[in-house]
């Protein structure tokens, strides 16, 4: 079943890269999906926005695909600091990160947020990558599948089908700590949340799942051969063109 779905590997750059290391970074990876002639998973970087039309530029040509990592909800408009999703795609942008926890924590964005957000990356023609995961509290307190329902149920819009979105579980806990879930809670969540996607739509089982949350070349392999994990949302180890394709190998 989940050679069904075609593993994406996608690293999430934060706000990390000047133009010339972000250039660099974007041309190794480019080199390297190039040479291993990859056509059974896709790779994606999202780079800070500043640099996404010269990453785009960068990638070109290489099948490497470009994402952003938040847009507004309104296409245009009096929202000074903002980026809409049109913008994005505008800029050479496929895909776009919507909700991420470090999100949700610093800019309160809530569950109606993300959703509106989805909608948005839909309306501009992008693919939305909704993420989702419970604090160490939640997970402490036997929450975290009742979290994950509820985030699932709040971010994904009504209308969602598997081609027109991308869900990643990350725990907010394993995020930039080294510390991963076991492969058994991984799979647990996963498919917790394909259950409850199945409630939702009507080819749920086709929905790409990644994990996100301490991936890197050395653990990817036994994440990503989790049943239901579709593939990684990659954060510090995808600053590393070396590190970020060791993980893609391991797709
Ligand atoms: P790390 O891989 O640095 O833990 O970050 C994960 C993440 O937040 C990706 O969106």
């Amino acid at each position: 079943m989940a050679r069904s779905r075609r593993p994406l590997i996608a690293g999430n750059w934060k706000m990390n890269g000047l133009r010339a290391d972000a250039l660099a970074l974007a041309t190794g990876v480019a080199d390297g999906v190039r040479s291993a002639g990859w056509s059974d998973r896709e790779v994606l970087v999202c780079p800070p926005a500043t640099l996404l039309a010269a990453v785009a530029e960068a990638v070109k040509g290489s099948g490497v695909l470009v994402g952003g990592q938040n847009c507004h909800v309104n296409p245009n408009g009096a929202h000074t600091g903002d980026i809409s999703a049109e913008m994005l795609r505008d800029a050479g942008v496929s895909h776009v990160i919507v909700g991420h926890s470090e999100r949700r924590t610093d800019c309160g964005e809530t569950d109606a947020i993300v959703r509106a957000k989805a909608e948005a990356a839909w309306r501009a023609g992008l693919l939305p990558i909704i993420c989702i995961g419970e604090t160490l509290t939640e997970r402490e307190a036997n929450r975290t599948l009742t979290v994950l329902e509820t985030q699932i149920k709040g971010s994904v819009p009504s209308g969602a089908t598997a081609a027109k979105l991308v869900v990643a579980y990350e725990p907010v806990w394993a995020i930039g700590t080294g510390k991963t879930p076991t492969t058994a809670e991984v799979a647990s969540a996963h498919a917790h949340i394909r259950r409850v996607l199945d409630g939702l739509m009507a080819d749920a089982g086709a929905v790409r799942l990644l994990y996100g949350g301490s991936v890197k070349g050395s653990n990817a392999g036994e994440l990503l051969a989790v049943g239901d994990v579709d593939g990684a949302l990659v954060g510090g180890a995808s600053l590393k063109a070396d590190e970020f394709l060791a993980i893609a190998k391991a797709a």
